[in-house]
């Protein structure tokens, strides 16, 4: 029998500094990456220059860039198991993002369902906006990844990626791995506390009782998730039914959290009296992922000259990989090197 393969699968994933890291990016995403580090190969960039695709403060987004970082590293992120580092700092990115908007066409862009809902009712939508998904696909394609664990929202930027990268191995010849978008079965999708119909988003996170930030204390968390919206069939099951999303949505968080099967979590509230004990026993639950998670953040903000240290570190290690590939890519396309070598 032949021996099993070793080959540990190669992700890269991605989040965007922009506003406190939320309860949905913890929940579907973050809270994997952690698992799987000491199985797989992980590449993680904090992606400031997607930030930037819609109108920012640069100091505040030169905060919230750290603030992630030291965020990332309190969730669990191991900076000796797993590449972190910010995006920007690695220059390969944005120059394979330009190579491949050369081979991409506008309409597979104007196609994205982030875009659209983006750019809805915008008077100046800009092309960073549109071209996003390409500097996406040069994030995952520049180290060669085979899996990109992401939410249900990221899913198709991941399948037009493969799109991307297929074009350019048409073109030019095989140069990168096609990619799949690895969704978690719960978990894909955290609804917003107000509103169970629409994901929970950093984007909304203005709104009173929409999300959970990763920052807040326990009294905050007790009263979003008490506030949040329901039904009136006092009933506690799963059911894909829109009026139940709401209680749909609170069990589908104790669920990622505590790991048990649809059947365990059901059996768990069996003896609830009624939504209010629902709402108390998942905050309850909540409380008890989140708070250690804070403690360390503080512990690590305080500490800028040691988060700056493992910053330089993930930079440059996430170059080692990064700057080899891109030379391949410029020699494929014809660009001009003129010391031999590459840069
Ligand atoms: P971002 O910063 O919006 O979100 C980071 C990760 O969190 C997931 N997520 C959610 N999962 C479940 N429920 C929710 N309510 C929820 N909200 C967010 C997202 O799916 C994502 O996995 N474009 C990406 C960042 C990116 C990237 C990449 C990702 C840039 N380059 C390359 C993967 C690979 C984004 O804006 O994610």
């Amino acid at each position: 029998m032949p021996a099993a393969s070793t080959k540990k699968s190669r992700i890269l994933t991605g989040i965007q500094p922009s506003g406190d890291m939320q309860l949905g990016n913890y929940l579907g995403a973050v809270k994997r990456w952690v698992t799987n580090q000491d199985i797989q190969t992980n590449f993680i960039p904090v992606v400031d220059l997607h930030s930037i695709t819609v109108k920012q403060d640069p100091e505040e987004l030169r905060r919230q860039t750290v603030s992630l970082v030291a965020m990332l590293i309190a969730c669990g992120v191991d900076p000796e198991k797993s590449t972190l580092f910010i995006q920007s700092h690695v220059s390969a990115h944005a120059v394979l993002s330009w190579v491949l908007n050369c081979t991409t066409p506008v309409g597979w862009l104007e196609r994205m369902i982030q875009y659209k809902e983006k750019s809805h009712n915008q008077e100046r939508v800009s092309t960073g906006l549109l071209t996003y998904p390409v500097l996406m696909a040069a994030d995952i394609l520049i180290y060669d990844a085979d899996e990109v664990p992401v939410g249900e929202d990221q899913k198709q930027h991941v399948e037009l990626t493969r799109d991307i990268a297929e074009r350019f191995n048409n073109i030019y010849g095989q140069t990168f791995v096609l990619p799949e978008a690895v969704v978690p079965q719960v978990g894909a999708r955290v609804m917003g506390l107000d509103n169970p119909l629409i994901k929970m988003s950093k984007s909304h996170a203005h709104i009173r009782g929409h999300a959970i930030s990763m920052l807040d204390d326990p009294k905050e968390i007790e009263r979003s998730i008490k506030r949040s919206v329901t039904d009136s069939f006092n009933e506690i099951c799963f059911s894909n039914e829109k009026e139940r999303a709401g209680v749909n949505n609170l069990l589908g968080i104790y669920q990622v959290i505590t790991q048990k099967t649809e059947q365990e979590v059901e059996s768990d509230f069996k003896d609830a009296r009624g939504y209010g004990d629902l709402k108390s026993r998942v905050s309850d639950t909540v409380i008890s992922e989140i708070e250690p998670v804070t403690k360390r953040y503080h512990e690590l903000i305080n500490d800028p000259a040691e988060l700056g240290r493992l910053i330089q570190k993930g930079d440059d290690s996430a170059r080692q990989y990064a700057d080899p590939k891109l030379d391949i890519v410029l020699d494929k396309v014809g660009l001009h090197r003129n010391d031999g070598a590459g840069r």
